[in-house]
């Protein structure tokens, strides 16, 4: 009985009229059927996880640098294929080259993901893979695939887990206990994570509309309604050498940042909430709130230590002359150096990392510990009541000589990694200096505003002396 059991299961698990799991492991082997998927991944920072430069980088020096005791650290999240098969091991990892790999085990691939089965820790990338034949998805009733068998998994249906799945990858805890990247765990804390007002990672990264999900000659497959997801997570990193689908990339990255942070308001002076936009009040204190919206998590997230989100504040005379001044970032210089130097109210969001001396640290594996008291927090609650509502911040500069005030605008500014951190990786010798002209600095057309003396306290203004819009 034990042996016929045994070898039901030895049946179950390779499939012969299925391809086999090595073919499987291609995401080539899926262009075949699911050519849309395919493509909108080919452009995502997914399939670019291993081939980014700056990872490449930071891994060579990484490795120099601790002797090589990071081991397949970095390469577990950014390859993981390529651990799991045992390609990459601590022994080579420091010489760890993507064009060495095959595109089975290059970034984050179609068969890790759709062939997790459990999720063992809520960081690190905790997920086990079964390495068998099937295809998990959140599709209750797949039509038969020639290629694959397919399973209905609620850990992949984004609308009922709980962002387990994409969570592991998501935050990172380094050997010496920091938390350095924590979207996952600020998700849980946030109110998209509550049952009555869930949002996972999936609903707002992958966007569902109606289509077929197979499209091959001779397959039955018929458009389902909300079954095709968007597979391009577009956030804020783009890629820094040619790539596929650079434009839809950087066009998606605008789409979502957009609305995703904001200088808001005005808002009435009731309860906990302060007044909103731009202000200007005696006796010349000039106020900017800035507020995410929308967002499951803070801002910046993820890899917020790296993140330099800043407010450029201008305050101008009748004739255009300056006033006052804040965050005025020089090209090719980064927020970090003004405000340790002649502008040290300069509003700026992102982790303060330091070393175990207290310095400013730039890599994983000198940060001794992280502030992370300076980024936008998402949502906990949607009662207006709980004075945990408004989770804006007001950026606020005193300005002796405000009566001289005629307009002001303010607008905020987003790179996804300091120069400090790119040159220095160039000096040791391990990125080529073309990158860095690359790398591109975003803003959000929501987070630009403009004050006028003329019409301040106007409008929805109105008993403030802040800007109308
Ligand atoms: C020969 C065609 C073919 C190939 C190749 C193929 N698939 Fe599929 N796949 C299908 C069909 C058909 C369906 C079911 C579509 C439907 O029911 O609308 C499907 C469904 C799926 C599902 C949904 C499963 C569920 O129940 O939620 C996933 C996930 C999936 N495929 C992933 C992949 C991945 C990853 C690859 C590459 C390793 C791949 N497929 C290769 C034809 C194919
Ligand atoms: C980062 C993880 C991840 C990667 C990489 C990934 N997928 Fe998916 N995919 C998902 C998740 C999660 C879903 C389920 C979404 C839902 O139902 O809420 C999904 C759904 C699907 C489906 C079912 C139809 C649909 O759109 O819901 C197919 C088919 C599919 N993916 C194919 C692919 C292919 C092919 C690749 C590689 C070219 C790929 N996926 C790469 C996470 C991933
Ligand atoms: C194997 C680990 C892993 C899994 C699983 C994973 N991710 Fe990622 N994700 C990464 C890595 C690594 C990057 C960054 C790659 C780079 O920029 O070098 C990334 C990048 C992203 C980005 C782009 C971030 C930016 O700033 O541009 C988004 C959005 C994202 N992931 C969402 C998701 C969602 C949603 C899921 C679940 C459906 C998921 N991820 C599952 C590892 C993972
Ligand atoms: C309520 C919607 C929502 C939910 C839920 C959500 N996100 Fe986001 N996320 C966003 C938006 C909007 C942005 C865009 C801001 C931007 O471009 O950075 C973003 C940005 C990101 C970034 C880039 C952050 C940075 O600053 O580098 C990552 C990575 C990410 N999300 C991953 C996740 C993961 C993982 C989860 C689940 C644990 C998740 N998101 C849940 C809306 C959401
Ligand atoms: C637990 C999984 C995980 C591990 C381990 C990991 N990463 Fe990442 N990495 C990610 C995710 C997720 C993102 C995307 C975060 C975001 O967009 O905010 C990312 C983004 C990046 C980026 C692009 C964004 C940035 O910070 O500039 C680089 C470069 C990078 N990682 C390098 C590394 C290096 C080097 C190591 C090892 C020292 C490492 N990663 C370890 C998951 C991981």
């Amino acid at each position: 009985m034990r042996l016929w059991i045994a070898g039901l299961l030895a049946l179950a698990a390779c499939s012969d009229d299925k391809y086999s799991v090595e073919r499987l492991q291609d995401p080539n082997t899926c262009l075949d059927c699911h050519a849309q998927h395919y493509k909108e991944w080919s452009g995502s920072m997914h399939a670019y996880a291993a081939d980014d430069p700056v990872f490449i980088a930071m891994n060579r020096r990484g490795q120099r640098e601790t002797g090589g005791e990071l081991g397949t650290f970095c390469i577990n999240c950014h390859a993981p294929m390529a651990v799991l098969n045992g390609t990459i091991t601590a022994d080579n990892a420091a010489d760890f080259d993507p064009n060495k790999l095959s595109p089975a085990e290059r970034g984050i691939t179609c068969y890790f993901c759709h062939n997790v089965e459990k999720v063992t820790k809520d960081h690190n990338n905790g997920l086990v893979l079964a390495m068998d034949q099937t295809m998990r998805g959140g599709v209750k009733n797949p039509v038969d695939s020639p290629a694959h068998d397919s399973a209905y998994d609620p850990l992949m249906k984004g609308t009922v887990n709980n962002s387990e799945m994409c969570g592991s990858c998501h935050d990172i805890v380094l050997p010496n206990g920091v938390a350095i990247e924590r979207t996952f765990k600020e998700w849980k804390q946030g109110v998209f994570s509550k049952p009555d007002s869930k949002l996972t990672c999936s609903s707002c990264h992958m966007k569902p509309t109606d289509g077929v999900i197979a499209d091959r000659e001779g397959l039955s497959v018929v458009s389902r309604p909300l079954g095709f997801h968007e597979h391009t997570f577009p956030a804020i990193d783009q890629a820094l050498t040619p790539w596929p689908e650079m434009e839809a990339q950087a066009k998606g990255i605008q789409e979502i940042l957009d609305p995703s942070v904001g200088i808001i308001g005005p808002k009435p002076r009731t309860g906990t909430r302060s007044p909103g936009g731009i202000c200007l009040d005696q006796p010349g204190i000039l106020t900017v709130r800035i507020d995410s919206l929308n967002l499951g998590h803070s801002f910046p997230s993820g890899s917020a230590f790296d993140r330099r989100v800043w407010l450029e504040v201008t305050a101008y005379r009748a004739d255009d002359s300056i006033v006052f001044q804040s965050g005025k970032v020089p090209a090719g210089t980064d927020p970090d150096e003004l405000l340790a130097t002649t502008d040290p109210r300069l509003f700026g969001l992102w982790d303060r990392a330091t070393k175990s001396d207290g310095t400013p640290a730039h890599f994983f594996w000198e940060i001794a510990a992280v502030d992370s008291s300076k980024l936008l927090t998402g949502s906990v609650t949607f009662d207006q009541n709980d004075p945990a509502f408004d989770h804006s911040m007001t950026a606020r500069y005193n300005v002796p000589s405000f009566t001289e005030i005629e307009r002001i605008e303010a607008q905020l500014f987003i790179r996804p990694l300091p120069y400090k951190t790119l040159h220095s990786l160039v000096q040791s010798g391990d990125l080529d200096p073309a990158v860095i002209p690359r790398m591109k600095t975003l803003t959000s057309e929501f987070a630009k505003s403009t004050w006028l003396k003329s019409t301040a306290g106007t409008g929805l203004a109105a008993g403030t002396n802040c800007n109308p819009e």
